[in-house]
């Protein structure tokens, strides 16, 4: 059975990274969406939050594992003893970023692979960020987030004052 790893901030989860983990659980024997800090990004939600909104999302996704990491994927992944990343892409704007990360991975460990899910036209448009910056500023989320993740970034941003 092989089995991938789909690692992400999903800081918060939306219904672009669910359409990813269920095609990706139909390809492959096991899914583990691994939930990572991102230097880069500051987080609204801690990672123990993304975790169970991941767990709340993935519900009905049989062979489908939510887990959380820190330090390096690889190191990670060698420790899951599994060799293939899972990424998502989404428009030419995501492949330098990507490109970057697979290539820094394989240099870290060339035993690992990176294999690149086009995402469906239709959640093409949604990201974490974007869906966050609209949230905050009172747009409509329906049919971008699960209903359950629309009712915790409410409730995070009032409660944040944002
Ligand atoms: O959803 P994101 O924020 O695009 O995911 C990026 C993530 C978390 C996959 C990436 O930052 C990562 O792998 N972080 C773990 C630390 C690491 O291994 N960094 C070097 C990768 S180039």
């Amino acid at each position: 059975m092989v089995s991938v790893i789909y690692p992400g901030s999903f800081d918060p989860v939306t219904d672009g990274h669910v359409g990813l983990i269920r095609r990706a659980a139909s390809v492959f024997g096991h899914v583990v969406v691994a939930v990572a800090g991102n230097f880069r990004k500051s987080e609204l939600f801690t990672r123990d939050e993304r975790v169970q909104m991941l767990r709340t999302v993935t519900a009905g996704i049989r062979n489908v594992e939510i887990d959380a990491f820190d330090g390096l994927l690889v190191d990670y992944m060698r420790a899951r003893g599994s060799r293939i990343v899972i990424r998502g892409l989404r428009a030419v704007s995501d492949f330098e970023y990507e490109f970057q990360m697979a290539h820094m991975n394989g240099r870290l460990d060339p035993g690992i692979e990176t294999v690149f899910m086009v995402a469906s036209p239709e959640e093409t448009f949604i990201s974490s960020s974007v869906v966050r910056e609209v949230a905050m500023l009172g747009g409509n989320i329906e049919g971008m987030v699960h209903p359950e993740v629309a009712r915790l970034l409410k409730e995070r941003l009032v409660s944040s004052g944002r």
